[in-house]
């Protein structure tokens, strides 16, 4: 979708955005799938209400982009703008056992800046791309841990309310890759207790975990991490494995042969072919388990 109307045009650099026309999604996610649109990119959090009571106004769609590393971006035009926050200096200030941390800050940075300030608990999530807006809002985890424990407030701007508001840890709910904000909250920044611990015990953690990872997943493929959720008590990547689908493939969309439940893009793989991959995997399980596995890439097809 294209923003042509003179007038928008206009009045978005007073609002902190810069207008990046005809972005190509496949560039912004890390599976490198998605069609084209307009890129709005924010400067500042205060002028988002506004941006958005313009873009109603006009009758323009639109979807928050993170990081677009847990992300499946349908072919083509694509039917709405997307929004992406700008990375601010410095992404994470740190005040005692807290991390202010804005939520266009890159995860495994956040995770570094904090070890080598001796607050730890994050070390499962080294290696997950990402900014940490989007693994706020997925409450990301790995390896025994998930961010949403540590989190004690968020600053978000909430499309009901048409404004930005602070919410406390305990307003929010956290569970196994679901979060209690509303699909068209978008995350600004969040503010992270984490304990205390010397660094050299972080980075033995970190050592570990990135091992973990570098030896059972697919990590220098583009991907977008696991497509499925676990089902309860159950893994989605050993029922897939058990299958034999690993290495199963429509045009360039494939089964990792590393990580079965990791959907890789081995060269200019289509959504369309992503997709029909996924729907494919998921009958199967269905037909093999009578197990319905949900997606937990998002999905932003037209
Ligand atoms: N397994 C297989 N074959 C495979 C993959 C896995 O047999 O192809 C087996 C493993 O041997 C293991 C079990 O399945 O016994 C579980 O596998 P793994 O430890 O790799 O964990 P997972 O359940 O597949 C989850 C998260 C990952 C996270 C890891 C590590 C989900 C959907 N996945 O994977 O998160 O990195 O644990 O904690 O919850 C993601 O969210 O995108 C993601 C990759």
């Amino acid at each position: 979708m294209r923003i042509d109307d003179p007038k928008i045009v206009a009045a978005l650099p007073e609002l902190g955005v810069e207008l990046r026309s005809g972005s190509a999604l496949s560039d912004l996610t890390s599976l490198g799938i998605g069609g084209t649109t307009d890129l709005l990119r924010i400067r500042k959090h205060e002028g988002i209400p506004d941006l958005l009571n313009l873009l109603d106004a006009h009758g323009i769609p639109h979807r928050f982009l993170g990081g677009g590393s847990n992300l499946l971006v349908g072919d083509g035009e694509l039917p709405w703008v997307v929004l992406q926050l700008a990375k601010p200096e410095p992404e994470v200030v740190i005040n005692g056992t807290f991390a202010q941390v804005d939520a266009a800050a890159d995860l495994g940075r956040t995770v570094t800046f904090c070890a080598k300030n001796d607050l730890g608990g994050m070390e499962g999530l080294i290696g997950v791309p990402g900014t940490v807006g989007g693994a706020l809002r997925m409450n990301a985890g790995a390896y025994g841990m998930q961010i949403g424990s540590y989190v004690r407030e968020v600053k978000l701007y909430r499309a009901a309310g048409r404004k930005i508001e602070i919410l406390k840890g305990d307003q929010i709910s956290f569970e196994y890759r679901h979060t209690s904000f509303a699909p068209d909250d978008m995350m600004l920044a969040v503010k992270l207790e984490l304990p205390s611990k010397p660094f050299k015990e972080i980075l033995a953690g970190i050592r570990i975990c990135n091992e973990k990872r570098r030896s059972s997943q697919p990590l220098g493929q583009k991907s977008a991490g696991c497509i499925f959720k676990n089902p309860p008590g159950a893994s989605a990547g050993r029922m897939i494995d058990e299958l034999g689908l690993k290495g199963l493939h429509i045009g360039d969309a494939r089964v990792s042969d590393r990580h079965a439940n990791f959907f890789v893009n081995a060269g200019s793989a289509s959504a369309k072919d992503m997709l029909t991959l996924i729907a494919d995997v998921r009958e199967r399980v269905h037909k093999a388990f009578d197990v319905e596995l949900e997606h937990e890439v998002v999905v932003w097809n037209a």
